[in-house]
């Protein structure tokens, strides 16, 4: 095939697939706990022509002409930011998650320090994994990783046990430099109460990644980290926090100048600028509803999460009554395991995401067929399921793991379930289709 006919068969290619996709989720029931459904106001910011242009830089103070309305933009989502986090200081500059957290590394460690965090089976990310996992604390910034002692199950950061390592490794001479807090498996606030003192007094730097857990945080109904004592918080916008993709960090004034300069000209040339207007949109919305969001948000997790338990299912976190968080996390490992399931429930059109859990790695088991499967609720909330939802949810869910039902009859009833809720809520205003694809082309 020529060139030509190539591209042309691939350009229309890609547009069906998209259309597809778009069809796909429409019909899905849509767990994973770090995505989110977008209003339509933030895909229209994001579409903007802010997509392809240039501004390094802070605002007022840029390498690049054509920046007018743009400094306007971006210095509303910073004081929208600011207001969000009651904080003195927010960058919206990272283009993602992991962009916060490098800058972060860059403002207050250097290469050779010592770090905690949490292991990946224990919740950690990638971002503060060791360097013979490619982790990017240890591998990109030459970090010497630790990881928190964690109890499973209270599925938290075992307190006593993190300041005996904290003494420990100090009497080694390796004194930690910082802390990280935050994970990607996240059912319970940290104890940052708990051992921030004791951290400050050995003069640690407290960071926490609040990726995941951002919109709650935002609606006032998870820790507040910066008020418990943390330094500097980073995370996604595009999870809980329902703007687009890109990252942030949260910090003080007296740490302006070293975060911005982590950022550019660090570990960011160009910002990405339509997602910087399209966090600002996210910003308003959540400042207007995102307390009502975030309850529900809450309330759907804990809800989804009983009726599991009481269909049999091992649902992570009994003890504190399986979750505070967007997340709900089962054991499935005597079903097959989380690669398995995963599949399972794509083929019914519930797309979640398998996940190591504590006794993972002990037990054998690696991240392609892991013993967990992590679930998020954010998405289906802010499409309005609430709590009779849940159970509707958990249903479908025990069908599918358990009885493995026949996949077309799965498919019915998510349909069914959908189609009373197709429009996205907590936003100013919803044309009412929530995965609607968006033709610009005549
Ligand atoms: C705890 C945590 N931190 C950081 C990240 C990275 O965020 P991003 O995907 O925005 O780069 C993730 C991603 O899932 C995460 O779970």
């Amino acid at each position: 095939m020529d060139n030509k006919s190539f591209a042309k068969e691939n350009y229309t290619k890609i547009f069906e697939l998209l259309k597809e996709h778009h069809k796909w989720f429409s019909e899905s029931l849509t767990l994973i706990a770090s995505e989110n459904v977008m209003s339509e106001a933030v895909k229209e910011a994001v579409v903007s022509d802010l997509m392809s242009r240039y501004a390094e830089g802070w605002p007022g103070d840029r390498v690049y002409a054509g920046c007018k309305y743009i400094d306007q933009i971006e210095l509303s989502a910073i004081d929208l930011g600011k207001k969000l986090f009651d904080a003195e200081f927010v960058d919206v500059r990272p283009i993602a998650g992991v962009t916060a957290n490098l800058a972060v590394y860059t403002a207050f460690t250097q290469p050779g320090d010592t770090i905690i965090s949490l292991a990946i089976p224990n919740g950690g990310h990638i971002t503060y994994g060791k360097k013979d996992l490619g982790g990017t604390a240890g591998a990109v910034r030459g970090l010497n990783v630790e990881n928190f002692p964690f109890d499973s199950t209270e599925m938290n950061i075992d307190v006593d046990k993190t300041k005996a390592l904290v003494s420990k490794l100090k009497s080694e001479g390796r004194k930690p430099k910082m802390v990280i807090f935050g994970g990607s498996l996240f059912l319970f606030p940290h104890p940052l109460k708990e051992l921030v003192p004791f951290l400050k007094a050995e003069g640690i730097t407290v960071m926490y990644d609040g990726a995941h857990v951002m919109g709650l945080i935002a609606g006032g109904k998870f820790q507040q980290p910066l008020k418990e004592g943390a330094d500097v918080m980073t995370g996604s916008t595009h999870k809980t926090l329902p703007g687009p993709q890109g990252g942030l960090i949260v910090s003080y004034d007296k740490y302006a100048e070293v975060l911005k300069s982590a950022v550019f000209p660090s570990n960011v040339s160009n910002h990405h600028l339509h997602h910087v207007a399209g966090k600002a949109i996210a910003f308003a919305e959540m400042l207007n509803f995102g307390e009502d969001y975030a309850s529900a948000v809450i309330s759907n997790a804990k809800k989804l999460a009983e009726s599991l338990a009481a269909k049999g299912l091992v649902v992570l976190g009994e003890k504190y009554g399986y979750t505070k968080s967007h997340q709900v996390v089962i054991d499935v490992s005597m079903y097959g395991g989380g690669g398995i399931i995963e599949k399972e429930l794509e083929e019914s059109n519930i797309i979640a995401n398998r996940n190591l859990i504590p006794g993972d790695i002990k037990a054998g088991r690696h991240f392609r067929n892991p013993g967990g499967l992590r679930m998020g609720v954010q998405e289906i909330t802010r499409l309005g399921m609430g709590l009779n939802e849940m159970e509707e949810v958990a249903d479908i869910l025990y069908r599918v793991i358990v009885k493995k039902e026949d996949h077309n009859k799965t498919k019915e009833s998510i349909r069914e379930l959908k189609n009373k809720f197709s429009s996205v809520k907590y936003t100013f205003e919803s044309n009412g289709e929530a995965y609607k694809y968006i033709k610009i082309r005549i």
